[in-house]
């Protein structure tokens, strides 16, 4: 029987040229697996059919939208997860979904071999492997782009050569990947650090320079969840849709950074994620009424580990895994409502409110109703500063010596 491999395909250039690419270099038939993680754009039926005409033998594409909302980007969100403190995970956290969706499509078709588009020197590569050596141990990997270096300019000669249905004239200046959890854009004019970003890189976010009005926004969350957005019930796909669009509109989630790539380069990133940080702000607001002061204080330690381990292609690793449990049971009594104003390329906090609470009127109040006994607190700071007091008596005794 000739051997079959799934090729993770997008629909552009370079996994439709894959398609023959494998096919020619292995002899392999290829499956095409495309997955919807809400990137927008082309139809699946769109996409299937490039790559039965460009001689896929089977296509198949996997709507996993709500998947990914429910299973890998509500998981971001309870986290709090920004890796280096600014980027909500947008790709990194896509990967383990498709991977998912490939290694079902192995299994269901045959294939000995799976098979993705990513270049040598990104952190896509790591995480679609080390993906699938998890789930799939017995499948073999290749990545063409790397390591049958099908370079740009081949995969167009390629195009034409074999007249396949794929436009090779437009050429995009950026590397873009994008989910329903946000946007990424690389390389080009942005490779210099200086160099401003362009306004026609967005496309997530309007120019927060002109402005429409303010937009006031209530978000209901249960156990960290968004469950309604204006008192309207949203399933975590609708809510992160219906923040995009607005926070979008606001110029809200915008984020330009240079990062830490797993394969020790430094690269420049724009990510657009307004439903993802809006989402984040306002979650994180309402843990700070919810979550008692030492599990929030561990709960940020663990959020940044957790992006990490996500970050450099763990998402089904044992640690991830335990962080996981950690992470949900601090989730027990996020529920509330947080209300935002989202203008200007901003999501503000300006009201809180929650059934489980941790807030005390009573305890909080400079007025009268204080139920806080004041007199208890000198005594507390004299203990509380004790262990500095009694090693600062010994420099001075040191010193003067
Ligand atoms: N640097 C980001 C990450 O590793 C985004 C990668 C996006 N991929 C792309 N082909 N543009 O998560």
């Amino acid at each position: 029987m000739t051997e079959r491999i799934v090729l993770a395909y997008s629909g552009g250039l370079d996994t439709s040229v894959a398609i023959g690419w494998i096919g020619e270099a292995t002899g392999a038939e290829v499956i095409a697996v495309a997955v919807d993680v809400g990137q927008g754009g082309e139809s699946l039926e769109t996409i299937r059919q490039r790559a039965l005409g460009c001689g896929a033998v089977e296509a198949y594409v996997a709507d996993a939208s709500d998947e990914f909302a429910n299973e890998y980007c509500m998981p971001t969100l309870k986290a709090n997860a920004l890796y280096q403190g600014h980027y909500p995970l947008v790709s990194a956290i896509s990967r383990p979904v498709i991977v998912k969706h490939l290694v079902k499509a192995a299994r269901e078709f045959g294939a000995t071999t799976v098979a993705h588009g990513c270049t040598g020197k990104g952190n896509d590569q790591v995480r679609f492997e080390v993906g699938i050596q998890t789930l799939g141990p017995d499948l073999k990997c290749i990545a063409p782009v790397r390591d049958l270096a099908l370079t740009r300019d081949k995969a167009i000669a390629f195009a034409e050569e074999k007249g396949l249905p794929i436009e090779t004239t437009k050429k995009n200046p950026y590397s873009i990947d994008q989910n329903v959890w946000g946007r990424a854009v690389e390389t080009g004019y942005l490779e210099d650090i200086w160099n401003a970003p362009t306004k026609d890189i967005y496309d997530y976010t309007a120019t927060p320079e002109f402005p429409p009005a303010p937009d006031e926004v209530t978000i209901s969350f249960e156990a960290g969840v968004p469950v309604a957005i204006d008192g309207i019930k949203v399933t975590p796909l609708q809510a992160i849709k219906e923040l995009n669009r607005r926070a979008g509109a606001q110029g809200v989630g915008r984020i330009d950074v240079v990062e830490d790539r797993l394969v020790g380069i430094k690269s420049r990133e724009i990510y657009e994620a307004p439903g993802a940080m809006a989402l984040i702000t306002a979650h994180k607001h309402l843990e700070d009424i919810t979550v008692e002061r030492e599990q929030a204080r561990f709960k940020a330690t663990v959020g940044q580990r957790w992006a990490e381990l996500v970050y450099d292609g763990q998402w089904f690793s044992p640690l991830k895994r335990s962080l996981d449990a950690f992470i949900e049971d601090t989730q027990k009594y996020v529920t509330g409502d947080i209300r935002m104003v989202l203008h200007g390329g901003q999501a503000i906090v300006n009201g809180r409110r929650s059934g489980t609470s941790l807030y005390d009127f009573d305890l909080a109040t400079y007025d009268t109703g204080d139920t806080f006994d004041q007199s208890m607190a000198r005594g507390f700071i004299e203990l509380w500063g004790m262990s500095a007091k009694v090693a600062s008596g010994r420099d001075i005794r040191v010193a003067g010596k």
